[in-house]
């Protein structure tokens, strides 16, 4: 570990290292802070945050994350995510769920996410993104600059609610009230001092937090009872929950076939599933699709490619290329580079870490030899540090998409280490949303950046609010905040022209 101080630890370290970072810069640049300012440090190192945090022991090595991510025996889910979850999604989703109950969820659920079932799900995808297409026109001809990240939000929750559930949230224009409800909750639900003092001992915060559970439960209830009480869950349709409630039925598990009402345990489930879903869905791929657009927008000769691309396979009729996608969803197979562009912005610019709560007697080795308890701590797989750290990455700061295309098509310094690309982690909790993720975050850029242009407007921004203190990371202005998941800052605030 860093220099430790008997007494205080490392606050002192985390302490100096944050009076250089923005006050809002998100928690996962610490891990290659600290690295930066010991070099010989190795790649997994524990920080002492006593009495703040449970002990942390950071791992920035592809091959010790496997011990506790990939492995057969598995470190559980740090007991913290869901303390920030439960509030929200009532504690029966996905991500807090542990064990046998886990495994029965998951494989009801991995159907619908399958890369078979989401190239079922492009037509519907596809309409959603030409609404956002539709807005930023109307911001391109509005002129002014405004929030990026307001339109990918809205995108990512309605793409997800049509897929999920075909329900049309509609966030891209009047949201829905439990959308409404949901991004409310987050506020309160957040613990520690990031919400800030008076919300957390606002005597009001329980009350909050009941009344948009309740609206929560009330409209996706009324959305379910749509779909399954009056269509009795329609043979034809194809949505994630469809598909997820016919293997429920498979399995005989279902209390109520045949009375016209869902099955009260599915339903308790389903209800929590949606909103992981949404939670967890949403801002991860739209903070993605920030920074692809940031990246080629800085970077002219990546652009060129990617329109040639998009051109070559979807055609040189731009109003034409959503009803061809649809048509044919097998052509997004095709968009390597645009495929290789995301996954470098997801290494450059990962959202989520994995967190993991230690066990007495599981001890991971790293490849010197070295041994690292992990009893009593947060093992944290730290995406941001493992994708910065140059051990693994040629040229870890330069915007390279190159390194994810073939091993004929890339030059052979480039090829990236086995496994130390994890944005949606590995092994059996990997990410569940990866493909449908990839493809709309595929789908966005194939309809959109033929159309316009980019730029960012950081410097127009800091004019108009006169913002106090540092305001980079490593130099970097569009740095990432601590929302929950990693947020570009500020909104991402751009001006586009129309091409
Ligand atoms: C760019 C987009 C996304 C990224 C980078 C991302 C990343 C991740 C990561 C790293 C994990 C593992 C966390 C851990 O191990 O503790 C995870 C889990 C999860 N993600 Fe995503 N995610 C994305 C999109 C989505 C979408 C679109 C959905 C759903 C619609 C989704 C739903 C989930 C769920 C339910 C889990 C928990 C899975 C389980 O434990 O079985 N994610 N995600």
């Amino acid at each position: 570990m860093p220099p430790h101080n008997i007494i205080f630890g490392h606050l002192g370290l985390i302490a100096g290292i944050q009076k250089g970072l923005p006050a809002d810069a998100h928690g996962h640049y610490l891990a290659d802070q600290i690295r930066q300012r010991y070099p010989s440090l190795g790649s997994t190192f524990y920080v002492d945050l006593w009495p703040f945090s449970d002990p942390m022991l950071m791992v920035t090595d592809p091959d010790v994350i496997a011990q506790f991510s990939t492995a057969d025996h598995l470190l559980p889910k740090h007991p913290g995510i869901k303390t920030f979850l439960y509030p929200i999604t009532g504690g029966f989703d996905l991500n807090c769920l542990d064990g046998e109950t886990w495994k029965f969820w998951r494989r009801l659920f991995n159907p619908g996410f399958s890369a078979a079932h989401i190239q079922t799900l492009v037509p519907t995808i596809v309409e959603e993104v030409a609404v956002f297409r539709q807005d930023l026109f109307h911001r391109a001809r509005d002129g002014k600059m405004f929030s990026f990240e307001e339109h990918t939000l809205s995108l990512s929750i309605d793409v997800i609610g049509r897929v999920a559930l075909d329900t049309k949230l509609n966030t891209q224009g009047q949201p829905s009230p439990w959308i409404s409800a949901l991004l409310h909750q987050r506020q309160w639900a957040a613990f520690g001092l990031e919400m800030g003092i008076w919300m957390l001992i606002n005597p009001m915060r329980y009350f909050h937090m009941w009344n948009n559970r309740r609206i929560m439960d009330k409209y996706i209830d009324r959305d379910l009872d749509e779909r399954y009480g009056t269509r009795k869950g329609d043979s034809k349709s194809k949505t994630i929950v469809d598909l997820a409630l016919a293997g429920y039925k498979s399995k005989g598990s279902d209390t109520n076939q045949g009375k016209g009402q869902i099955d009260a345990v599915f339903r308790k489930y389903a209800r929590s599933q949606m909103k992981v879903f949404i939670f967890a869905g949403h801002d991860a791929a739209s903070t993605t699709m920030c920074y692809c657009w940031l990246l080629l927008s800085r970077n002219p000769q990546a652009m060129a490619k990617i329109r040639a691309e998009i051109e070559s396979v979807l055609g040189p009729k731009k109003d034409q290329a959503a009803s061809i996608l649809s048509n044919d969803p097998s052509l997004l197979n095709r968009l390597t580079y645009t495929l290789a562009v995301i996954k470098e912005t997801l290494r450059l610019f990962p959202v989520v870490s994995a967190a993991r709560g230690g066990l007495k007697n599981f001890i991971l080795t790293d490849s010197t030899g070295q041994r690292f308890p992990t009893e009593h701590c947060l093992v944290w797989a730290v995406h941001h540090g493992l994708h910065h750290n140059s051990l693994w990455w040629p040229r870890v700061n330069e915007f390279i998409p190159e390194r994810f295309l073939t091993d004929q098509e890339r030059p052979e310094e480039l090829r990236p280490k086995k496994s130390a690309w994890r944005p949606f982690e590995l092994g059996p909790r990997a990410c569940i949303g990866t493909e449908l993720a990839m493809t709309e975050m595929k789908i966005v850029l194939a309809l959109t950046v033929r159309d316009l242009d980019l730029k960012e407007a950081f410097e127009e921004w800091d004019r108009t609010n006169k913002p106090k203190g540092v305001k980079t990371v490593d130099g970097e202005r569009a740095y990432q905040v601590q929302l929950g998941s990693a947020h570009p800052v500020d909104g991402f605030p751009v001006r586009i022209v129309a091409r």
